[in-house]
Parts: C-alpha cells; structure tokens; sequence
C-alpha cells in the first residue's frame, strides 16, 4: 500500500486521503457520461444512472450482511444519517423519556440530543468507561430505566481510537426491547459494522472515511426492527400522485436527488475495501502502535490512550510544552497534515481533561506508509525538543 505524495497525510480519521484511483475515475465517469436524474425519468441515461445507485446499495449490503438492500439509506454523511436514526426515534415520542449515549459522542449526536433536552423533551444519561477508555456493558445494564427510549454509541474514539464493545451493549437493549443507534463513523471500512455483528438496530458511516468513497457520501443501515421517521419529505420519484410520503423503501427517507458522481465513487470505494477489512484494519493499527510507541518514547507529550485496550488507528496527544494548534501548525510547515483541537467531541475531552487544551491527532489510513510514519514522528520529536 504505497504513498503517492511527498505530503504526510496523517488526518484520515477527518476524510481518507488519497482515494483509490478507480473511486476518481468513477466520479469523472459518472458526471461525464450519466447525466440524467436517476429514479426521475425513463430515458437511458436516468436508467444508467440508476443502476448506478442499485450497484452502490447492493454493495454496501453485501459489505454489511444485509439481504435487504433497499434497507441501506443514502446520506449526505454520517452526520446526516444520525440526524436521522436519533431524530427518527425521538420526534414521535412523548415528553419524559431518557437517552443513554457515551462519553465518545460526536456533537452530530450531542448537539441534536441538547436540542430536545433543551426543549424539555427528554433526559440524557452519559455512560462513564473505565480508566482505559473502555465501557463495561454492565454500565449500560445498570443505566437503564423504564424510560430508556434510545441508547447510542459510538463504535470508536475519534480522539483516543479506543473501541467499545457495541455488540455487548447492543445485546443488552434488544432483550429489553430498547433502540439501539451506533455511530460508525470511525470503524466502518476497518471493522465489521453490520447491524447483525453490532447487534444494533441503525448503523450510521460516512462514505469518505474508511469506506474510501468522497465526501458528501453517508448512510444509515436499517435493521429490520428499525422504522424511524423520516427526516426530510419530498419527491421520490414514485407515487407522485400521493401527498403521503410513500412507505416503501428506501424511498421514505430518500427524498430529493442523489448525490450520483459520490455514489458512483463510493461504490468502488465499498469495493475497494469490502474484501480487504480485516488487512486494512492491521495495517493501520500496526501503523498506529509503530507511531504511538515512538511518541511514548518523550517525556514531554501526554499519549491519549489507556492501556491495552483495542484501538484503530489514531493517536492523539497532548505536548507539555506547546499548544496542539501550534504543533499542528509547525507540522503541517514540515509537510505533515494532522487535526489539532476538540474533533468535535467535547465530552471525550471533559474526561480526558483536556477540554481546555485539545489535542494533536494523528490518523492513519490504508495508503500511509511506514516510512511516512517514521518520518512524522522524526519531525514531531525535532519540534517538541526545540
Ligand atoms: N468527525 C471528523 C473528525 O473526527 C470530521 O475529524
């Protein structure tokens, strides 16, 4: 998996940077030669386009164990397609219920749940991990209420890295009957994310992380328990006739155009890395733990990673000496891009303690290189010992 550029890309857990050739070809393809509306119109170039769309879903249910293709949503991203998982669940109940979620959420989540908190709709209860990052399932058992309406995790850290257990915790709300909502937006295309594996009842991704696909790309996995309400209403393409919304799917959540040139990119990125999961989830993790041992060797930076617990590939760190910002910066002078902040996940900071300061992310994707890696962390250690 060779490097393509002299430019040490080290921010993939924000978008995967390169993408595989064939997901640009298909993008330029797809623009070029498939102009029509696709589910719009019955002249041949709606048509090609459609299938387009029917090969990209069959492939993400392929990818995700799913026999029900129709089951895979379509979204902007994966901010959007919790939006519509959590949003679908809460908006039709009555005041008084109460949401679990986890310490790693993403404001996607955090932000729309303050929304109906805010509002007086709901209680938001926060699991704590252990001191390694790690939920205990006997967390949630113990969180749990009468009034438990939906529980959401997210799979992994986009700060720490560190995985939760989704499967355990999934188990737990299905034999108490509970919704339960997980955001993979940092372990699809590494880890096996599908709605059976996780035992969850909606799986939010985006397209443009470990999937490889561009951006503006998303879905949402819908088990067969899980009928959300649809977020957006509008235009199908089908039952025109009707005011209603049309109930069959994907069609109830998927109103207005597709976004046709990133799906058609997205579907070879599916491709690209369906067969190669668990190699591609080895190798960046490998990547990761050359990189985080090499950081661990300097006194003077605080690793954002307890223990041993299961990780894919990102670091995060904070220098003593030094804001993260200004080391992102000075960084990406030397050539090397990485996130430096809150990555939108505040609450993962608070437990951290580092709210205040933020931190320097380091993410490795399948197309980095172990020279890369030795490279960046040469230029991290020359930086910080000024
Ligand atoms: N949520 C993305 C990140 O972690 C954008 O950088």
């Amino acid at each position: 998996m060779a490097g393509q550029s002299t430019y040490i890309y080290l921010d993939n857990a924000a978008t995967t940077f390169p993408k595989p050739p064939q997901v640009i070809s298909a993008m330029a393809g797809a623009a070029r030669l498939m102009g029509g509306n696709p589910g719009r119109g019955g002249h041949r170039l709606s048509l090609r386009a459609g299938r387009i769309i029917h090969a990209c879903r069959e492939e993400a249910a392929l990818m995700l164990h799913m026999d029900a293709p129709e089951r895979i949503i379509f979204t902007k991203n994966c901010t959007e397609a919790l939006n519509l998982a959590i949003s679908g669940i809460l908006s039709p109940l009555p005041p008084g219920k109460e949401v679990i979620c986890s310490h790693g959420e993403h404001n996607a989540v955090m932000r729309l749940l303050d929304r109906y908190v805010s509002s007086g709709r709901i209680r938001v209860k926060m699991l704590l991990p252990e001191d390694d990052g790690v939920l205990l399932p006997q967390t949630l058992q113990d969180a749990l209420t009468p009034d438990t309406a939906l529980v959401i995790l997210c799979h992994a850290s986009n700060v720490t890295g560190v995985i939760q257990p989704a499967a355990e915790m999934g188990n737990i709300c299905r034999r108490r009957g509970i919704p339960f909502v997980v955001d993979a937006a940092q372990t699809a295309g590494v880890l096996d994310v599908s709605p059976d594996a996780l035992q969850a009842d909606m799986v939010a991704m985006p397209g443009h992380k470990g999937l490889l696909g561009p951006m503006g790309t998303g879905l949402l996995a819908l088990a067969a328990t899980a009928s959300p309400e649809p977020l957006m209403l509008g235009g199908t393409g089908s039952v025109s006739e009707s005011l209603r919304q049309p109930e069959m799917l994907p069609d109830r959540y998927e109103s207005g155009t597709l976004n046709l040139p990133g799906l058609a990119g997205l579907l070879c990125g599916i491709r690209f890395v369906r067969r190669r999961r668990e190699e591609i989830h080895q190798y960046e993790v490998w990547l990761n733990e050359r990189f985080a041992a090499r950081m661990a060797e300097m006194r003077c930076v605080r690793l954002l990673a307890g223990g041993n617990a299961p990780r894919v590939g990102i670091t995060s760190l904070v220098p003593q000496q030094t804001d993260p910002g200004a080391l992102a910066d000075a960084l990406d002078q030397c050539g090397v891009a990485i996130r430096s902040g809150l990555h939108c996940a505040p609450a993962i900071h608070r437990w951290l303690g580092t709210l205040s300061s933020g931190a320097a992310r380091f993410s490795f994707g399948p197309f980095n290189t172990r020279q890369e890696v030795d490279d960046a962390a040469l230029i991290v250690r020359r930086l910080l010992k000024r």
